[in-house]
């Protein structure tokens, strides 16, 4: 289909979400509202246009694409003044399809349904049956067929009855629009400009209104306060844990676990309860997550254990590595395959070469590590002098002591032993035994101190 001009309602303060952003740029799992809208309207449309008025400044930054005609709507005097903004920007020979940017749950496919119902007979319209109606548009229809939309404020007690209702969501042949857009007036209990009274002047204009009935109420839900942000960021969730289900990813509880951003996975992956997904992770084969992780833009291989409560974010973890469980993996770290990091172990900016384990209490920063090193318990890479930071580089096959610290910049050779506990302020040599400690002593005659 060719020459869709969508135009999106964007102009409401959204007072009732009490936030100093304007109501669409709330974010419903990565993206904005708005920014949900406009993913859906690009699918369906050649123009998009939207209409802005609180905090418009705002909005436009943080949306910040040229491809769109923002259109001011300085005061709201309706949904019909706010389309009559966009109107002119529009030629006669398009479909124009009204979108609103708090309702982020619309789907392209239902909007190609529209789209399509509209070409045949000028004007379609997007209702939906609910089971309370209160506060909607009432669609009125006689033989079945439409012929206007009672706005709830102005519906009669009997016109109250009616269940199916407006999602004020609409495709219309642009030269009609801007005939109907004309002449409406303000008579109504709102003394707005109403856009759904082009119905009733479409059906006086002989025209048949077309229909879609939205099967899925969430698809056209808006958002007015944090309640209902969070009860669709919910629907979201679940459509999206259904979705990667399919595909074959066993979630152990759809219900707790949350993915803002994308996830792809191989074969016979598992995650466990309450895991958050944020950016672009990827899993390969038969991996599994455990409880309470939270990932971010990481790429993690196949045969991979991710223990509870590790934070990942920004790493690759290579095929059959072993981390956590309370692990922090910080940005740029490569754990290489076989790796094993154990608990409370933190990794950032460095390189953990195959079979290397790094099983208890570290700090491991700036280093590159190789491979089947063992670093013991308590060991930490001084990488930081207070003003700079600097490298660690440990050979294969090194064995460093528990509780050591490496001070950087600093080099353990190959096959390297560090002693448990030394302080390492200077290379040390391939295959020798470096430490640096106080040698022991036993005082014979030494008593603890008694109470005073
Ligand atoms: C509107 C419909 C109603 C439908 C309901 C669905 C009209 C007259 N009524 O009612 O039939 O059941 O939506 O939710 O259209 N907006 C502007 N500029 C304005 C006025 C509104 O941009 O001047 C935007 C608002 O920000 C909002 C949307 O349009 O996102 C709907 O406006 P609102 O006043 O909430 O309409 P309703 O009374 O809910
Ligand atoms: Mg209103």
């Amino acid at each position: 289909m060719s020459n869709i001009h969508a135009i999106i309602l964007a102009a409401g303060k959204g007072s009732r979400m009490n936030s100093s952003k304007p109501k669409v740029l709330q974010t419903l799992s990565d993206n904005t509202l708005l920014g949900h809208v406009l993913n859906q309207a690009k699918a369906v449309s050649q123009k998009i246009h939207v209409v802005y008025g609180f905090g418009g400044d705002q909005v436009k930054q943080a949306i910040n694409d040229d491809s769109i005609n923002w259109v001011e709507q300085a005061q709201q005097l309706g949904t019909g003044h706010a389309v009559m903004q966009a109107a002119p920007h529009i030629k006669d020979d398009s479909i124009a399809l009204v979108l609103y940017a708090d309702v982020p749950l619309i789907q392209a496919a239902t909007l190609k349904q529209l789209i399509e119902a509209a070409s045949s007979t000028g004007i379609a319209l997007l209702s939906v049956v609910l089971d309370n109606p209160k506060g909607y548009g009432r669609i009125i229809r006689s033989n079945n067929l439409i012929q206007a939309i009672v706005e709830h404020k102005d519906a009669s007690a009997q016109q109250l009855e009616i269940c199916e209702v407006n999602t004020g969501i609409m495709a219309v042949n642009t030269q009609l629009l801007k005939n109907y857009l004309q002449g409406l007036d303000v008579n109504n209990a709102q003394g707005e400009l109403y856009l759904t009274d082009i119905i009733k002047a479409a059906v006086d204009d002989n025209k048949t209104i077309a229909s879609v009935v939205a099967t899925n109420e969430f698809e056209v839900a808006g958002v007015n306060d944090k309640i209902q942000l969070a009860e669709l960021e919910r629907v979201f969730q679940q459509r999206q844990a259904a979705q990667y289900m399919a595909q074959g990813l066993s979630l152990k509880d759809p219900a707790r676990f949350d993915c803002r951003g994308k996830l792809s996975f191989g074969k016979d992956c598992e995650i466990d309860i309450n895991n958050l997904v944020e950016g672009q992770v990827s899993l390969g084969n038969n991996t599994t997550i455990a409880a309470n992780c939270s990932i971010k833009d990481s790429k993690i291989g196949d045969n991979v254990t991710i223990l509870a409560n590790c934070v990942i974010e920004n790493a690759v973890i290579d095929n059959g590595a072993s981390v956590g469980p309370f692990a922090r993996i910080r940005p740029q770290t490569n754990i290489g395959e076989n790796a094993k990091i154990g608990n409370f172990v933190e990794v950032k900016k460095s390189t953990v070469g195959k079979g290397s384990k790094i099983s208890h209490l570290s700090y491991v920063g700036d280093s590159t590590i190789g491979t089947d090193v063992n670093i013991g318990a308590g060991v930490i890479t001084c990488n930081y002098d207070g003003v700079n930071k600097h490298q660690t580089i440990i050979g294969d096959g090194a064995f460093i002591g528990s509780d050591s610290q490496l001070i950087a910049p600093v080099t353990i050779g190959k096959n390297a032993t560090i002693g448990a506990g030394s302080t390492i302020t200077k290379d040390a040599p391939d295959q020798q035994l470096s430490f640096s400690r106080a040698k022991q002593i036993s005082l014979k005659n030494w008593q603890r101190p008694t109470k005073k």
